[in-house]
């Protein structure tokens, strides 16, 4: 036994604004049928211009600080791949409206792998002593950096935030975060990238805006990597948590793409209705994915307590990452 993160509450905040299939192939060369098929995705959230990734950040990071019955924590961890500003970071800015005091507080870039590597991030503040409660929120505007012209992306992405406390508590708890595993890859920094620009400024971009301040993905590359690299990483800490694949009850995988999801699962030899699955409702929502699938099979009933969860993520960087947690009981947020 020994000290470690516990899981205590979790939370997400979407954006009003509902982006159906429909309505975006009625503007590019696509289709309902082409989405859905292709990446089992049927809608999504957008943010109106208005709305900061801060504001959705403290949205889902208010909710998870209720669900886990406590207001404070010693530190804020935001994964983003859309801060408010180039700089400084995000979460500053997320912590002052949480009224959080003076609570460390600091951005974790690694775009869909952001939340995990967030967690990661948070296990270790804790597990050092250095703090006993952390809130780790994945929040994104992503429709903002989205090539409007470009199909293959601005079908997919979406915006959102999900966000979880971690307590410091033992490792023999249910709840507690397992081993983690986390990788990047350097040379695949082409395969997902925004070459220049930033959020846009007050007063917007340049008009026309330039290509290179837009996101591109080389999406048949990445779709092949997502699936090998999260199914190692997956493997990874099965292995040092000494978990049998078939002890998993729920994979919570990046919500990429239904297929990767499917594939993923099939690689490490799960059946695939152990693969939770939000993406039909909200999109690919970036570094917010995977604790907005985790509140949504949570709200469903999924999760229920001492239910054996593996989580795994893969992004731009290239980077990913996975760990492992028994379900604890969380309040509803
Ligand atoms: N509507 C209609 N057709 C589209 C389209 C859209 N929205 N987007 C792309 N297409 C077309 C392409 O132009 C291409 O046409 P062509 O054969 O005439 O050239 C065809 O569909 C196939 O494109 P391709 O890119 O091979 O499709 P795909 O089956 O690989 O699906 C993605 C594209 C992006 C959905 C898929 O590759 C993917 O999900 N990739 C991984 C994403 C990911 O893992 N991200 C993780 C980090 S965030």
């Amino acid at each position: 036994m020994s000290r470690a993160a516990v899981l205590a509450g979790i939370g997400a905040c979407l954006p009003p604004r509902l982006v159906t299939n429909a309505e975006l192939a009625a503007r590019l060369d696509s289709s309902d049928e082409w989405v859905r098929s292709r990446t089992g995705i049927a809608q999504r959230y957008m943010a109106d211009s208005s709305v900061l990734t801060s504001d959705l950040a403290v949205g889902a990071g208010s909710r998870a600080l209720k669900s886990s019955g406590h207001p404070h924590v010693d530190a804020v961890v935001v994964a983003t791949t859309t801060p408010d500003r180039p700089c400084p970071a995000t979460a500053p800015t997320v912590a002052g409206k949480l009224g959080l005091g003076h609570a460390a507080a600091f951005d974790v870039s690694a775009v869909c792998s952001g939340f995990l590597y967030g967690l990661a991030s948070a296990a270790g503040l804790i597990a050092g002593g250095i703090a006993e409660r952390v809130l780790v929120i994945g929040a994104e505007t992503f429709s903002r950096i989205l090539n409007p012209a470009d199909r293959s992306t601005s079908v997919i992405f979406g915006d959102g935030a999900g966000a979880a406390v971690l307590r410091a508590g033992s490792s023999t708890e249910e709840g507690a975060l397992g081993p983690f595993d986390l990788g990047s890859d350097g040379e695949g920094v082409d395969l997902i990238t925004v070459p220049a620009g930033g959020p846009p400024p007050e007063g917007g971009w340049p008009d026309p805006v330039p290509d290179d301040y837009y996101f591109t993905m080389q999406g048949k590359r990445v779709f092949w990597l997502a699936v090998q690299r999260m199914g190692q990483s997956a493997q990874m800490v099965l292995d040092r948590a000494g978990w049998r694949v078939d002890e998993v009850d729920h994979l919570v995988a990046h919500q990429a793409n239904h297929r990767i999801t499917r594939r993923l699962a099939d690689e490490i030899g799960l059946p695939r209705e152990r693969a939770v699955s939000n993406i039909a409702e909200v999109g690919n929502t970036a570094a917010a994915s995977i604790p907005l699938a985790l509140v949504h099979a949570h709200a469903a009933g999924t999760l229920r307590p001492g239910d054996r969860v593996l989580l795994t993520a893969f992004g731009g960087g290239l980077t990913w990452g996975a760990t492992t947690l028994i379900w604890p009981a969380v309040d509803p947020s």
